[in-house]
């Protein structure tokens, strides 16, 4: 398969989407902008479209996908309106009322007209309204209801750049929307409203405390930060995810203590002939002997992290760092959805100094 690559800012006249749109409609997958990560967008109605997404990701069937959506209220048309949801609907209206369009996805009780292959066998759907306007652009020329995914293959750091869409997905779909960098550079937070307390899945740029504001009492999945025996209640939170192809591992501690035990490691993995990398801060940057050291932006912006956290997993790889160390984030806000994703990476390998 030939993918055909259309660039469409923000601002850009949308009527260029209207090719895009009419791939979806039939059946076709087109990977697109979003204020978050790339999408690999289908028809979310259509269960040819969600297996071709799996397909292409290489990715398990039971790990459901997100549909995204162009205004609230199509969110009617694929949850249930069953009297005994109606309770968390109406939380879902307060959500959007404060975080909609933008990064967050909530989980409810489907409606029969969303295919199982589109939610993983599971009888409730995630939905997210996208900010960014060429998404929204394209849902609404698609028909209104896109299952994306994060248009990388199975396992790989999301792409917030169409190049490493194209790295992963190149002869695998039919178009690819370059819409340049993304903004938040990690994927939307997830809270389940079928669980009372809602329940944060995945961490995300819509923090805990923002969430509580709106719903009062939140409780965030402890899967999430590696504590709990119990499996994460996101299926795609269970699989080593957004990993670079080299060893990696998380250093927490006190700042001067991290810096010495990473160039102690370097060292170690320099005479055993492996190629070392670091993820470190503006900071710490310079403190640092390893053979690639990538600073991820300031301490005093957390956001930087998130936005560059991706990029650099994937240079490492382009770059064949074989021992990575990363400096550890903490927070309730984005440090600790950085602080999640890192731990995925590392398959929650951590040391304490
Ligand atoms: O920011 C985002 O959310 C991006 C952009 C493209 O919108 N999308 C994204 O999709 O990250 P994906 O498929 O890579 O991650 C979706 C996560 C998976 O961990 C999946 O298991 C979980 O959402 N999920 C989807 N439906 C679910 C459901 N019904 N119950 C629990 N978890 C669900
Ligand atoms: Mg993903």
């Amino acid at each position: 398969m030939n993918t055909k690559v259309i660039t469409c800012m923000e601002d850009d006249d949308k009527g260029c989407l209207a090719e895009a749109g009419s791939i979806i409609r039939q059946g076709g997958l087109v990977a697109f902008p979003t204020e978050t990560v790339y999408g690999l967008g289908g028809d979310a109605l259509n269960p040819l479209s969600s297996k071709k997404i799996y397909e292409a990701k290489g990715r398990p069937s039971d790990n459901p996908l997100i549909v995204h959506i162009c205004c609230f209220a199509d969110i009617y048309r694929i949850v249930s309106d069953a009297p005994e949801h109606r309770q968390m609907l109406e939380a879902a209206g307060r959500l959007a009322d404060a975080f909609w369009p933008g990064p967050l996805t909530m989980i409810l009780p489907k409606a029969d007209v969303v295919p199982f292959e589109t939610t993983g066998g599971l009888s409730t759907v995630a939905v997210r309204f996208p900010s960014h306007r060429t998404a929204q652009a394209l849902i609404a020329a698609a028909g209104g209801f896109v299952a994306a995914p994060s248009a990388n293959t199975s396992g790989r750091p999301s792409p917030t750049l169409a190049k490493y869409v194209l790295e992963d997905m190149d002869g695998r779909i039919d178009m690819v929307i370059d819409g340049g960098e993304v903004g938040i550079g990690l994927e939307s937070t997830i809270v389940d409203l079928t669980v009372e307390p809602a329940e944060i899945l995945r961490p995300g740029y819509v923090s805990r405390d923002m969430l509580q504001e709106v719903l009062g009492r939140v409780e965030t999945d402890k899967a999430c930060s590696g504590e709990g025996e119990q499996a994460p209640r996101a299926p795609g939170m269970k699989y080593r995810h957004y990993a670079p192809k080299g060893d990696m591992t998380v250093v927490s501690g006190k700042k001067e203590n991290v810096v010495e035990y990473i160039n102690r490691q370097a060292e170690l993995a320099k005479s055993e002939g492996k190629r070392s990398g670091v993820i470190a801060t503006d900071e710490t940057a310079a403190g640092y002997r390893a053979d690639i050291v990538k600073s991820v932006g300031s301490r005093t912006d957390e956001l930087s992290a998130a936005r560059h956290l991706y990029t650099v997993l994937r240079e490492f790889d382009e770059e064949g760092a074989e021992a990575i160390y990363s400096e550890a984030f903490e927070g309730d806000g984005i440090g600790e959805a950085v602080m999640n994703r890192l731990l995925k990476a590392a398959g929650y390998h951590m040391i304490q100094v």
